[in-house]
């Protein structure tokens, strides 16, 4: 009788446990949606999106900037990773974000994120589909550099070659266009540790 209890009792909860999960995935994508968000890909992985204030659609998120940080560690790219979720599975990309790299990409973060986060950061990624084109590849330090770049390290305002970018909205959007127009970052504060 206590088993056949249990029986009709599971039986009864079936559609509602089915229910649970179909909708776990809208909640989830919402989930990794906020994570993105918080966690400022968008500042680095998405052209345009500080220009904007924020204001780009989701169709534009996180497709890669083919302008790159310089520095000590040579110029790196924020990568497309509409293109690299929709190559890797969940695992891969839950091992792969947490992969030491270099500036600025705040690799560390990604290890402070929780499992779920991460997961659901990926989810939110591939629903967004496949968009854009790959972000240059590295340049080791010393190399010729082909795209326009940022440089990313601390200047003193006697020795700055080209003064910050004006404040008003119109000039911060356009971004340099040749590698010789490459604005010159002031950062006010002690240098980063290096990371090769
Ligand atoms: C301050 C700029 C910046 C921010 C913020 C940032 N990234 Fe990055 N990211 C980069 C750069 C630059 C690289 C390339 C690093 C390199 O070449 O070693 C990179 C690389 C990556 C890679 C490696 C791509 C590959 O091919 O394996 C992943 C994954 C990634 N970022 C995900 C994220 C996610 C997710 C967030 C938000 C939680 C984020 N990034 C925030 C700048 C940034």
């Amino acid at each position: 009788m206590k088993t056949l209890n249990v029986l009709a009792a599971t039986l009864l909860l079936l559609p509602v446990l089915g229910a649970r999960t179909a909708s776990a995935a809208p909640a989830e994508i919402q989930r990794g949606r906020y994570v993105v968000r918080m966690g400022g890909c968008n500042d680095c992985h998405t052209a345009g999106y500080s220009e904007t204030n924020g204001a780009l659609p989701e169709s534009q998120w996180l497709t890669g900037v083919p302008v790159g940080y310089k520095g000590p560690w040579g110029v790196t790219y924020p990568a497309n990773l509409r293109l690299l979720a929709q190559k890797l599975t969940e695992d891969e990309w839950n091992a792969r974000i947490q992969l030491e790299r270099r500036p600025p990409m705040p690799w560390f973060t990604m290890r402070a994120m929780s499992d779920a986060d991460r997961r659901a950061m990926y989810r939110f990624i591939r629903s967004l589909g496949p968009a854009g084109a790959m972000a240059p590849d590295y340049v080791a330090p010393g190399a010729p550099v082909k795209t326009p770049f940022i440089l990313f390290v601390p200047q003193s305002p006697a020795t700055a070659s080209v003064a910050p970018q004006s404040p008003t909205p119109s000039a911060a959007v356009k971004a340099p266009q040749s590698p010789e127009l490459a604005v010159v970052v002031v950062i006010a504060r002690r240098p980063r540790r290096e990371v090769s």
